[in-house]
């Protein structure tokens, strides 16, 4: 009996916990001048947070530290409980997706079939097992006929769902996606809702950062005011 109250007890903690953590963060690409200013907060994987903002006041900057590509100048950032000055930014990825802002950046294969595989057959992982995936996430995003495109040619909305299908073939735990609607159209961002709303669903924890206020709002549980590298509002819907 008592055995299961503890248990029940050290559930509740863990369920709790934040999935990415910030204490007293801050960052700054020039010395002596900071960007990210004594940012402390916690993000869940429960929650649907969207960070909003003006130009410049640091989202992506922040968005980047979050997802271990930088790492603070001062203060610390746990991700999943590891400090991520302590994590390789290959064990990052096995955690955390991040969407770039210009989806172009992160596309390095001469297909679409081999874009979004690139990291599994990187890891090693058998080739069966990624051609399933691979399909799998082709059909989730609508690129099966692309299969064979050069990625270069596709459209931004096709971009943008490819660079999607490469993160996510990694099953993370949090995805990190910075302006995931910029140059798309109505219905590929109603699509692109859906997909997110889904895999919250499922249990990704999820973090966008956009202006875009009728797509925060449609998919928003908390939303996050980013304005000169502070949090000045933090609000639960
Ligand atoms: N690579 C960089 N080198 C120097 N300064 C940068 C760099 N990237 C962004 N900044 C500066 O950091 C501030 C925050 O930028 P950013 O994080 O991109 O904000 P947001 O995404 O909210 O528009 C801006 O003043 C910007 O000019
Ligand atoms: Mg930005």
């Amino acid at each position: 009996m008592e055995n299961s109250k503890n248990l029940k007890e050290a559930y509740n903690e863990v369920i709790l916990l934040g999935f990415i953590k910030l204490s007293n963060v801050c960052f700054g690409y020039k010395d002596n001048q900071d960007i990210i200013k004594n940012i402390s907060l916690e993000l869940f994987k429960e929650d649907f947070t969207a960070f909003t903002g003006p130009n410049g006041g640091g989202k992506t900057t922040l968005g980047k530290l979050m997802a271990g590509i930088f790492k603070p100048s001062r203060g610390d950032i746990l991700i999943d409980g590891t400090n991520s000055k302590d994590l390789k930014l290959g064990a990052v990825g096995k955690k955390i997706g991040y969407l770039f802002q210009n989806p172009e950046r992160q596309i390095f294969a001469p297909t679409v079939e081999e874009d979004i595989t690139f990291s599994l057959i990187f890891k090693g992982v058998e080739k069966q097992q990624v051609t399933m995936k691979a399909q799998e996430m082709m059909e989730i995003f609508q690129l099966s006929h692309l299969r064979n495109q050069f990625p270069f040619t596709l459209s931004q909305g096709e971009k943008q769902r490819l660079a999607l299908a490469g993160i996510l073939i990694n099953e993370p735990s949090f995805l990190i996606l910075d302006e995931p609607t910029t140059g798309l159209d109505i219905e590929r961002k109603g699509q692109l809702s859906s997909i997110l709303k889904e895999l919250s669903k499922r249990g990704v924890g999820m973090a966008v950062i956009s202006h875009d206020d009728e797509f925060i709002q449609n998919l928003s549980t908390r939303i996050i005011d980013i304005v000169g590298g502070n949090v000045i509002a933090d609000k639960r819907k």
